[in-house]
């Protein structure tokens, strides 16, 4: 679903990312943890085309999105970006909207639904995510935990393929961040693939197929929740995770 080759990504004389190499099955779920500065977010973020690649290869649905030496057009790219979704830390909602128009509007405006068809399939994520008694809120109106579940459900709308997700519970209150993991791994029974970015090891522990460990823009060391977190080869995980308590 998701093919990274030699990624190299700079910005101006400091290279944050050099010779990223993976694939992403469909399906997977693949966690990135390490220390901050690591390059997770950039990572992330070259992915789904908010920041620009210096050179390498990314394929996404078997559709090239970057490639050296090759001009992807912009009408090709927003194809596959449109199979994509991200959630951030800081949920990114439209204050003066409703919690509704904040999942309907991208699929009216960009994506030319009907608004009754929108609306039908807001309910329908709203749900989803447990909110169904939020639809009129405003976003001042709710607590961190369910803005994030708000800005999951417009992730899910346009029914993506893939899910990336940096750090969505790093900005909440300890008692919310069960809520929103929890509907991310419920996320698990729909068949999206999902690269996350965390710092919840148990979490990630549960929810994730493989892990990748990121340090100074370089995938450190990867496996299965198990071999990574148990029997971890590098000195430099076991070091990391000791630093969390884990
Ligand atoms: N827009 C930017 N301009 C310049 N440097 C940046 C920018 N974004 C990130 N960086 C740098 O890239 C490195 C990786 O950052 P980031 O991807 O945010 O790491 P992480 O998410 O693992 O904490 C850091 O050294 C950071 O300072
Ligand atoms: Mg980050």
């Amino acid at each position: 679903m998701i093919s990274v080759k030699k990624l190299y990504k700079s910005f101006g004389d400091t290279e944050v990312l050099k010779d990223i190499n993976f694939d992403v099955k469909r399906g997977e779920v693949v966690s990135f943890i390490g220390p901050s500065g690591s390059g997770k977010s950039t990572l992330l973020r070259c992915l789904i085309d908010l920041e620009e690649i210096n050179s390498g290869k990314v394929t996404a649905d078997s559709s090239p999105l970057f490639q050296d030496d090759i001009n992807i057009t912009r009408e090709k790219r927003r194809e596959v970006l449109s199979q994509m979704g991200i959630v951030f830390q800081s949920f990114n909602l439209f204050p003066h909207m409703t919690v509704l128009e904040n999942i309907t509007m991208p699929l009216i405006t960009v994506d030319g639904w009907k608004r009754e068809e929108a609306k039908r399939e807001a309910v329908r994520l709203l749900e989803v995510v447990g909110l169904s008694d939020k639809a009129d809120s405003y976003p001042r109106e709710l607590s961190g935990g369910q803005k994030q579940r708000v800005a999951i459900a417009r992730a899910l709308a346009k029914n993506p393929k893939i899910l990336l997700f940096d750090e969505p519970t790093s900005a909440l209150d300890p008692e919310m961040v069960k809520e929103v993991l929890n509907v991310i791994s419920s996320l698990k029974d729909l068949d999206i693939t999902m690269l996350i970015v965390s710092h919840e090891m148990e979490f990630i522990k549960q929810v994730s197929d493989r892990v990748f460990f990121m340090e100074e823009g370089r995938i450190l060391a990867s496996g299965s929740p198990n071999s990574l977190f148990k029997d971890a080869e590098s000195e430099r995980v076991t070091q990391f995770l000791n630093c969390l308590n884990f």
